[in-house]
C-alpha cells in the first residue's frame, strides 16, 4: 500500500491517505484513445512546463466500491460518474473519454488490488479518476495530450468521528461559482477558488464552508464538495429542501439518489431557491429543524451549527437528527448491500 502521510490510529483509515498497489491509465493524443493500462502506483514525471501545471487542464471524479456479502464488489452508480467526467472534459476542452472506457479503467483497478477494499464498518475503496493536459508548452490553447487516470484510496469516514454534526462558515463575499462559470464542472480550479474560504472556517472553528450565490449573495448554494439539504416541520407536513441544480451547483450524485430515497419515504420533497435567511429564522424559529451535507466523500453528514461574520445559529438541538439518521441509513445499506438494490445502483466489478 502507497502511503503520502500518516495515519492516525484513532481515525483508522481517514479519507485519501494511502492508496492502492496500483493504479490504470489511458493517454490522449489527437490519433485518439490508448487502450487501458495497468501498473504499479507510481509517482509522475512531469516536465515543469507541462501545461496542467500552468493553466489547469485538471477534471476529476469521485466514487465507491463496498465489497457485498456475496462475495461481489459493486460500485455505487458509476455510469453517472462517467457521464459527468464528459461534461467536465467538455467545458474545460479536454477530450471525452468514452463511458465504457471510463467503467473499464476504474473496474480493473478495483479487481487488481480487490484483496486491499476495505470490508470493515464505515469504510470502502474511494476511487479518484482524474485527466490532466501533459503536453509540454506554455502556449494558451487545449492541450493536445492528456493522461487520464484512476488511484483507488481504502478510505474510513471522511469526517472524524462516528457520524459527527459538523458546524459549517458561511462564505458571504467569495462564491464558489459564477453564473457562466465552471461551478457544475468538477475541475480542480473550482477547489482551489475555495481554498481561502476554507481556511477561514478553519479560523472559526468551523468544518466546511456554504457558498453563496455569486449574483446576491443571499441564496444558498452548496459546500466546498457536498450538495446541501434542509428538512422543514410546517403545519403541512415535513419537507426536504434543497436549491435547484444550475451552472453554479455540481449535479450530485448522492443528491439525486436522496432525492429518490426521501420520495420513497414518502417525504415531499422541494428543489428551490432558498436564502441564507430562511435558513437563520427557521432554524431559530423551529421551522428548519435538520440540515446535511451529502456527497460521495460525505455520504450524508449533519449539520448542527452554522457560523458567519454576524455570529452563530444551532440547528434542532445541534446533533443529526431524525431524517438525516434515517436517509444516510437507507443509502449506505443500499451501498453496502444489506438491503435490496431496488433502484438498481450496484453494478457489480467484473
Ligand atoms: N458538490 C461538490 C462541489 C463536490 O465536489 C461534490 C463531490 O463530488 C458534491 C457536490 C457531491 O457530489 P457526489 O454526490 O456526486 O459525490
Ligand atoms: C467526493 O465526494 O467524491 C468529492 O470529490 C468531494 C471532495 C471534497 C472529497
Amino acid at each position: 500500500m502507497s502511503t503520502t502521510s500518516a495515519t492516525s490510529p484513532s481515525t483508522g483509515l481517514g479519507f485519501g491517505r494511502v492508496f492502492t498497489d496500483h493504479l490504470t491509465s489511458m493517454s490522449w493524443t489527437p490519433g485518439g484513445w490508448e487502450r487501458p493500462q495497468v501498473r504499479r502506483f507510481h509517482n509522475l514525471s512531469l516536465s515543469p512546463a507541462t501545461m496542467v501545471l500552468h493553466y489547469g487542464q485538471a477534471i476529476f471524479e469521485g466514487l465507491k466500491a463496498y465489497p457485498h456479502a456475496d462475495g461481489e464488489i459493486r460500485l455505487f452508480r458509476p455510469e453517472l460518474n462517467a457521464r459527468r467526467f464528459q461534461l467536465s472534459a467538455e467545458r474545460m476542452a479536454m477530450p471525452e473519454l468514452p463511458v465504457d472506457d471510463f467503467l473499464e479503467c476504474v473496474s480493473l483497478l478495483v479487481s487488481t488490488d480487490r484483496a486491499q477494499v476495505p470490508d470493515r464498518p464505515g469504510h470502502s475503496l474511494y476511487l479518484r479518476p482524474l485527466m490532466i493536459a501533459t503536453e509540454v508548452t506554455l502556449g494558451t490553447r487545449p492541450a493536445e495530450e492528456y493522461l487520464f487516470l484512476v488511484i483507488g484510496s481504502p478510505s474510513g469516514p471522511y469526517f472524524a468521528g462516528d457520524f459527527p454534526a459538523i458546524t459549517v462558515w458561511v462564505s458571504e463575499d467569495l462564491p464558489r461559482a459564477h453564473p457562466g462559470g465552471t461551478g457544475n464542472a468538477k475541475c480542480a480550479g473550482n477547489y482551489a477558488a475555495g481554498m481561502a474560504v476554507q481556511r477561514s472556517a478553519a479560523a472559526h472553528g468551523a468544518d466546511q464552508v456554504v457558498f453563496l450565490d455569486a449574483r446576491e449573495h443571499r441564496y444558498l448554494e452548496e459546500l466546498g464538495g457536498m450538495n446541501l439539504f434542509l428538512v422543514r416541520d410546517d403545519p403541512g407536513g415535513t419537507t426536504l429542501v434543497t436549491p435547484p441544480l444550475s451552472d453554479t451547483i455540481l449535479h450530485g450524485i448522492t443528491r439525486a439518489s436522496i432525492l429518490t430515497l426521501a420520495a420513497d419515504l414518502g417525504l415531499r420533497v422541494e428543489e428551490r431557491p432558498v436564502t441564507l435567511a430562511e435558513w437563520r429564522d427557521g432554524s431559530r424559529k423551529g421551522s428548519v429543524v435538520e440540515s446535511f451535507a451529502c456527497g460521495t466523500a460525505a455520504v450524508v453528514t449533519p449539520i448542527g451549527r452554522v457560523r458567519d461574520a454576524a455570529g452563530e445559529f444551532v440547528i434542532g438541538d445541534g446533533t443529526p437528527g431524525r431524517w438525516s439518521t434515517r436517509l444516510r441509513t437507507e443509502l449506505l445499506a443500499i451501498q453496502k448491500g444489506t438491503a435490496p438494490d431496488r433502484h438498481g445502483w450496484m453494478r457489480p466489478v467484473r
